[in-house]
């Protein structure tokens, strides 16, 4: 792989901006841009090197098979549903989906929320025509505004700023949530949301809850004092969101004086979109000289070749746990497109993690408009997805997936079977259609089982 690599000259935060850039906003006020990064160079990172390098050593553990990485959230967050509410209830339902891994398949779980951050969307057009009238395309709350009139589609800088402060505030109920008494393990009965109680999950969740309850006041009975330990008081949460918006990544970027690492304050962990994948492109550029954790997304075009180049690229000391390839290749695809990238990955002897996003190679229009996606075709993708790692010998490590604890209907079928009529119902998505609390629930179910049949091997 010695041909073709690209120069890697010394990295610096800027330097991505003499590379071309895909699905950058086409900003019109420029000067508006300059004040706005300068201010964002001047704000507190939002994470801290530590806790990165942390989750980095977690993640490693993934790529060793003695841990799963469960990565969740909206597709995009919004400037308007922000509410303590709806950020509970999706960190609520990780922790379920959590904990049916850690006990059901005896897996210790890496808990990463596509959370406080995941503003910015690439697209597939960059223009939108409704009857006749074609404006920019909608590309995230932090560029533009979803409403379909050309004032709002102008993308605005300022809105750079807003983002910044939402997901400083999540991110602080975030920390709560996860250190101040919540995700206490005493207090598993209760993370069951009150609209789940009766469905077939939460049974199946209260279950789950009853037992580990059971466990927890027998061990305090024999006088064990590990139920008051950190680990079962507190969880371990990280943020992350694609690393699109490279201007506004840029601006929270740090040199740590300790190590000298460059890490990305805006989130612990951030990832590399299928569209923005580009071996010279600006968004590869950036992401080389971050010491953050990475991800890359591998649509079912990505090819053997191209992806070593960009290990190369990526992580040139093969470090595990510094990069988690994400595939997202569709269930009807992901049997002939994966098992070459993974084939090249063992044969050159690579540290990666690999998780599997069901999500985004199974989106398609409903007949009433609707863009929706099939539950049966991304359990499908999620079966195939271990099936394949298992033949290959290769450790399937984790799951991205787009979720909210809201009781949602974007997404076709699951246990409430819901249809392309029901989808009008509460279709809230920004963007993407996401998983409900009990569709992110049966698929924790499913991934449990699984995980514990390929651990048992
Ligand atoms: C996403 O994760 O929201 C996304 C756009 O994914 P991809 O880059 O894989 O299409
Ligand atoms: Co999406």
């Amino acid at each position: 792989m010695a041909e073709n690599l690209p120069i890697q000259t010394t990295w610096t935060p800027a330097g991505w901006r003499q590379r071309p850039a895909a699905q950058l906003p086409d900003y019109h006020d420029q000067a508006a841009l300059v004040e706005v990064e300068e201010r964002l160079a001047h704000s507190l990172p939002l994470v801290f090197a530590g806790e990165i390098r942390t989750l980095r050593q977690y993640l490693a553990e993934v790529a060793a098979g003695r841990a799963f990485l469960l990565q969740g959230g909206d597709c995009a967050e919004s400037f308007t549903n922000h509410s303590e509410q709806a950020i509970t209830d999706t960190f609520r339902v990780l922790l379920q989906m959590a904990v049916v891994l850690t006990f059901a398949a005896a897996c210790p779980v890496v808990k990463v929320g596509r959370m406080a951050g995941q503003f910015a969307k690439p697209r597939s057009a960059a223009t939108e025509t409704r009857n006749r009238v074609t404006l920019p395309s909608y590309r995230g709350d932090i560029v533009n505004d979803l409403d379909f009139t050309a004032e709002a589609r102008q993308p605005d800088p300022r809105r750079q700023l807003r983002a910044y402060a939402q997901s400083a505030a999540t991110l602080n109920l975030l920390r709560a949530l996860a250190q101040g008494g919540f995700a206490d393990l005493h207090r598993v009965q209760q993370w069951n949301l009150d609209f789940l109680r009766a469905s077939p999950q939460g049974a199946r969740y209260q279950d789950v809850s009853n037992r580990i309850s059971e466990t927890l006041a027998f061990m305090r009975a024999c006088g064990l004092d590990a139920v008051t330990e950190p680990q079962v008081r507190q969880v371990s949460f990280y943020t992350s969101h694609e690393a699109l918006l490279l201007g506004y990544e840029q601006a929270l970027t740090r040199r740590d004086p300790q190590t000298g690492e460059w890490y990305d304050g805006s989130a612990h962990f951030l990832w590399i979109g299928e569209r923005t994948r580009q071996l010279d492109g600006a968004h590869v550029e950036f992401m080389r000289g971050i010491a953050n954790p990475i991800g890359l997304k591998l649509g079912p075009t990505a090819d053997p070749d191209t992806l070593l180049r960009l290990l190369d690229a990526l992580n040139p000391d093969n470090q595990p746990g510094r990069l988690t390839l994400i595939s997202r290749m569709g269930a009807d695809r992901i049997a002939t497109a994966l098992p070459p990238l993974i084939r090249a990955v063992q044969r050159e002897g690579r540290a990666v993690v690999w998780s599997c996003d069901p999500m985004h190679g199974n989106t398609q229009e409903a007949g009433t408009g609707y863009k929706t996606r099939p539950f049966d075709r991304i359990l499908d993708e999620v079966r195939r997805f271990f099936l394949i790692h298992r033949a290959e010998g290769s450790i399937p490590g984790g799951m991205h997936v787009e979720l909210t604890g809201q009781d949602v209907t974007e997404c076709l079928g699951g246990a409430q079977a819901i249809t392309e009529q029901g989808l009008a119902d509460r279709y809230h998505t920004q963007c993407d259609p996401r998983l409900n609390a009990s569709q992110s629930l049966e698929l924790a179910f499913l991934l449990a089982e699984t995980l514990k049949d390929y651990r048992r091997e």
